[in-house]
């Protein structure tokens, strides 16, 4: 096959390429299991994964000590004891407690956290944004927090983590996005939105800082929730508001 794609859809039907986070030859599940599987594509302005795993407490912990868990165990047949903390494949794929193994990263989700506003999953099309199922997702996700955590504090993070996606939808998308369809229906914006700052700034608003505000805030690495996050978005917001105004009240494009 011609490349490594991870989404890939290629001429025989087959989706994906096993490589991605298995190397050929070795096919070693200890690879599979590190946070470095997943980096080379998780990481960046966008949807820096690894960047909140390691700054995340769990992080802290992988990498203080996790050269000395046992990371060869059969599938559904590792648990914790033999690792301290989660990583990325604990929470997304493992086995662990009653959860069996899944190579369906999409089955533990509640929102679509990547999309320009979060909703709840609830779609069996493969090509649809709200793909999964989310009640059942969450179920799922916290079964995995009460292998090592109390239900309180499972229920409690998750209970801040959706008032923050919450708080990014309404009070970050939603306006900025009703001050989009307005100029572009009184046709103030530029044709190519790669040079038109408020559609620049629109999109930094939703693909990068709205994402790391959820993200970080979802994976409990506060400073990507806020200074990389809420703080940017504001700042977005604030830049949006001003080139709105110029443009409504002088009916030009600057
Ligand atoms: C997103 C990363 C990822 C991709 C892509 C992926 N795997 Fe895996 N795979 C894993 C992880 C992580 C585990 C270990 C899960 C666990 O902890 O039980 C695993 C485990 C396995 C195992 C069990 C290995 C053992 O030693 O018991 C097999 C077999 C396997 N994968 C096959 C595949 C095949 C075939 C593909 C392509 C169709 C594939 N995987 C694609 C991450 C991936
Ligand atoms: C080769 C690149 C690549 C690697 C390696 C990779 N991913 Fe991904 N992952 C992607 C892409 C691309 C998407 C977005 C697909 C889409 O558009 O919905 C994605 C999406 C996801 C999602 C969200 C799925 C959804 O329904 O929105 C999760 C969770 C995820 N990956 C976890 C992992 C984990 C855990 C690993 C490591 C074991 C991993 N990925 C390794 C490229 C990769
Ligand atoms: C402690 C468990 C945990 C760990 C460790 C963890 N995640 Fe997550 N991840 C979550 C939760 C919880 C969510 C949000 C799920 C929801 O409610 O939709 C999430 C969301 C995501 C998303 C966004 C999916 C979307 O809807 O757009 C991606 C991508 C992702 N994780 C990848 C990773 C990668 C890569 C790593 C490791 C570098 C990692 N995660 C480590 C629990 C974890
Ligand atoms: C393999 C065990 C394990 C799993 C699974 C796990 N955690 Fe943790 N988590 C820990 C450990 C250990 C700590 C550090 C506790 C300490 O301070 O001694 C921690 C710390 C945390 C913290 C920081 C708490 C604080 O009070 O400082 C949060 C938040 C957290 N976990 C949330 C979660 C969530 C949410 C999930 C599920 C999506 C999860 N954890 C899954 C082991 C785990």
């Amino acid at each position: 096959m011609p490349n490594a794609g991870m989404g890939n859809i290629y001429p025989d039907g087959s989706t994906g390429n096993c490589s991605a986070c298995h190397t050929r030859h070795r096919f070693s599940i200890v690879e599979a299991r590190k946070p470095a599987a997943c980096a080379s594509c998780h990481l960046g302005p966008d949807h820096p994964n690894i960047e909140i795993f390691n700054n995340s407490k769990h992080g802290h912990i992988y990498n203080t000590e996790g050269d000395s868990w046992k990371w060869d165990a059969a599938p559904d047949a590792w648990e914790p004891g033999d690792y301290r903390g989660p990583t990325c494949t604990t929470c997304h794929m493992s086995g662990i407690g009653e959860l069996m193994t899944t190579h369906n990263v999409t089955e533990r989700l509640y929102w679509n956290l990547w999309a320009k506003d979060s909703q709840v999953r609830n779609s069996n099309n493969v090509m649809s944004p709200l793909l999964g199922n989310g009640p059942e997702g969450r179920k799922k996700m916290k079964l995995v927090c009460k292998s090592c955590h109390m239900e309180l504090h499972t229920d409690n993070f998750f209970k801040q983590g959706d008032k923050a996606v919450r708080l990014y939808n309404e009070a970050y998308y939603k306006p900025a996005k009703a001050m989009l369809d307005e100029l572009k229906s009184k046709d103030l914006l530029k044709d190519n939105p790669w040079i038109d700052e408020f559609q620049i700034t629109f999109y930094y608003l939703w693909h990068h800082q709205g994402r790391r505000a959820r993200q970080g805030a979802m994976m409990g690495a506060p400073d990507y929730a806020h200074w990389h996050g809420f703080f940017e978005l504001q700042q977005d917001l604030y830049k949006l508001e001003e080139i709105y105004k110029k443009r409504i009240e002088s009916g030009t494009i600057e």
